[in-house]
């Protein structure tokens, strides 16, 4: 079953790619000429809630320590960062895969993101035991906050699609598309947009996701996923210079 998810999402891109489809707001955005749209992957709305299951306030992220949940899959982390101001979209090459214009950042800020964190270079992703990648503090030109990953030194850009800085990451980390509900200020995952190096990561990690979670390695996430601090979501944050 849960390869069956995972090759259906591979499926559906590749439909929606080839179709050119339009699967809502946020997929509409405006491809760049001469350039194959990269369309949002749509999953399962899955609620952002904490450690106890309360659903995550909007209004209560700071622009401090980041944030990690999983989506779509148990096994796929996700930075969520609540930016210093509300981004501007911007025009995103994702290597092979396509071009898409990144999202507008949602919550009464219009400054949340969220990126997939594993790295598109070779795949390093926070685990339980430790991470290699993380938010950072940005250095002379680049914004106050950066994505970093430590194994080959790869920095992206949160304020603009997590377009890659410097280091030999070929494609931004992909996008998770958020939805704020006014109304209780809550927010929801439900899709994902850009490199994501799914099937790639859980043909290299195979054995490692199995032994760590079991049947659970490729299962999408349900209703809810949990949001907990990245120094809770890891043990150990690795330190790196940039
Ligand atoms: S694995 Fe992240 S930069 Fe190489």
């Amino acid at each position: 079953m849960a390869d069956q998810n995972l090759d259906k999402h591979q499926s559906d891109r590749r439909q929606l790619m080839q179709a050119g489809l339009c699967m809502g707001a946020l997929a509409c955005a405006a491809p760049m000429v001469g350039a194959q749209p990269l369309k949002l992957s749509k999953f399962t709305p899955s609620k952002l809630v904490d450690a106890q299951g309360r659903p995550i306030k909007a209004s209560a992220i700071k622009p401090d320590e980041p944030l990690v949940f999983t989506y779509p899959f148990e096994a796929t982390p996700v930075f969520l960062v609540a930016l210093q101001q509300a981004p501007k979209p911007v025009p995103i090459k994702a290597g092979s895969q396509g071009e898409y214009t990144s999202f507008e950042g949602v919550g009464p800020g219009k400054n949340l993101v969220a990126y997939s964190a594993i790295c598109s270079h070779r795949m390093m992703y926070p685990t339980a035991q430790i991470s290699f990648i993380n938010v950072r503090a940005g250095t002379g030109k680049e914004p106050s906050q950066v994505i970093h990953c430590c194994g080959d030194n790869s920095r992206y850009d949160p304020t603009k699609g997590a377009s890659v800085i410097s280091g030999p990451a070929p494609a931004p980390l992909a996008m998770v598309a958020l939805e704020w509900l006014q109304a209780d200020d809550s927010l929801q995952a439900v899709g994902v947009l850009g490199a994501d190096m799914f099937k790639p990561f859980f043909e290299k990690y195979a054995f490692k996701l199995e032994l760590e979670l079991g049947r659970r390695a490729k299962k999408l996430c349900g209703a809810t996923t949990k949001v907990l601090p990245s120094s809770q979501y890891s043990k150990q944050l690795q330190s790196c210079s940039a």
